[in-house]
């Protein structure tokens, strides 16, 4: 079995904090998940059994149980999981478990929908084996949403600038950091150093891999997973840095990101924008059994 020990680390330290992130980069993110499932999924997913792959805090879990879903989530890291228990006071039935998503614990054709939101593949360097998992425990023609890091956004040039012209002081990427970021970006199937900085002042690596939306798709239909849609996120709202994005807490930050998440959720699922931005949800469905 593969060792994720930096990833339950890396969350062991933001499990407190995750649930207070209130920065302009993850509200707008939050903010247009919760359209997407008042848009999209409100009066679809009564009764259908919906499992949340990486559920994490399950923000997502819980949105599945409010809209009349039947969710079980699950996730590798303890920490973020008890997060999860603390704040179900008995209002919604929801079912939670500790599990990889290179091995998930579950029987073939068992759920009508999965979900997968905030990129979890994107942390698992055996994002086939999750692939392949996610669509054998998947019905034929069960329905995905699942969100990936994207690799062409302008938080890259961003950093780019950053380590060249002012020698890395905003994202504390080093030039050597770059370049490994910008080799492991154009590999396919590479990953690249993402530096979170915590609350308290601290930081942490951790490595996140990224795909083009036609490397996603390939790997997708290999398994029978055929998209249907893609939505960019944090297309223009990116003009500002993303390091500026989760510290600025000025009104007229917040204003105009807004302004820009606006304009955003009118083309984020048009060509070319639904092919930029710093993340990708993908939606679509399982290819039906013609057997
Ligand atoms: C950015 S968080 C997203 C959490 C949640 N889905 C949300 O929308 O807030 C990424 C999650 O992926 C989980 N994760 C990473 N690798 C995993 C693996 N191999 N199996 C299960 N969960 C994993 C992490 O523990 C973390 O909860």
């Amino acid at each position: 079995m593969e060792n994720h020990r930096h990833v339950i680390d890396f969350y062991k330290d933001f499990a407190p904090e995750y649930d207070l992130i209130r920065d302009p980069f993850f509200s707008y993110w939050d903010a247009f998940v919760n359209n997407f499932f008042i848009k999209h999924l409100r009066g679809n997913i009564t009764n259908k059994l919906i499992l949340d792959v990486g559920c994490g805090t399950g923000i997502q879990t819980y949105r599945v149980a409010r809209e009349g879903g039947r969710p079980i989530g699950f996730d590798i890291s303890l920490d973020l999981l008890n997060e999860a228990i603390e704040k179900n006071k008995g209002t919604y039935k929801i079912e939670l478990c500790c599990a990889d998503a290179t091995h998930i614990p579950f029987i073939d054709e068992s759920f009508d929908m999965i979900i997968s939101f905030g990129s979890v593949l994107s942390h698992i360097p055996n994002f086939r084996a999750t692939i392949k998992e996610i669509s054998r425990v998947l019905k034929s023609d069960g329905k995905f949403l699942i969100e990936v890091e994207n690799k062409i956004c302008l938080d890259l040039f961003h950093e780019f600038i950053d380590a060249y012209l002012f020698n890395g002081k905003l994202y504390s990427t080093k030039k050597s950091t770059i370049r490994e970021h910008i080799k492991g970006g154009l590999k396919k199937g590479g990953s690249v150093p993402w530096i979170f900085h915590y609350q308290d002042g601290k930081s942490k690596r951790i490595n996140i891999w990224q795909f083009t939306f036609s490397e996603i798709e390939e790997i997708m239909e290999k398994y029978s997973l055929i998209i249907d849609k893609s939505f960019g996120i944090h297309v223009f709202t990116l003009i500002f840095p993303s390091y500026l994005l989760m510290r600025i807490k000025s009104g007229i930050v917040k204003f105009v990101v807004q302004k820009l998440g606006w304009l955003e959720s009118f083309i984020t699922d048009h060509f070319p924008f639904n092919r930029l931005g710093s993340s990708l949800l993908l939606v679509g469905s399982k290819k039906k059994d013609v057997s």
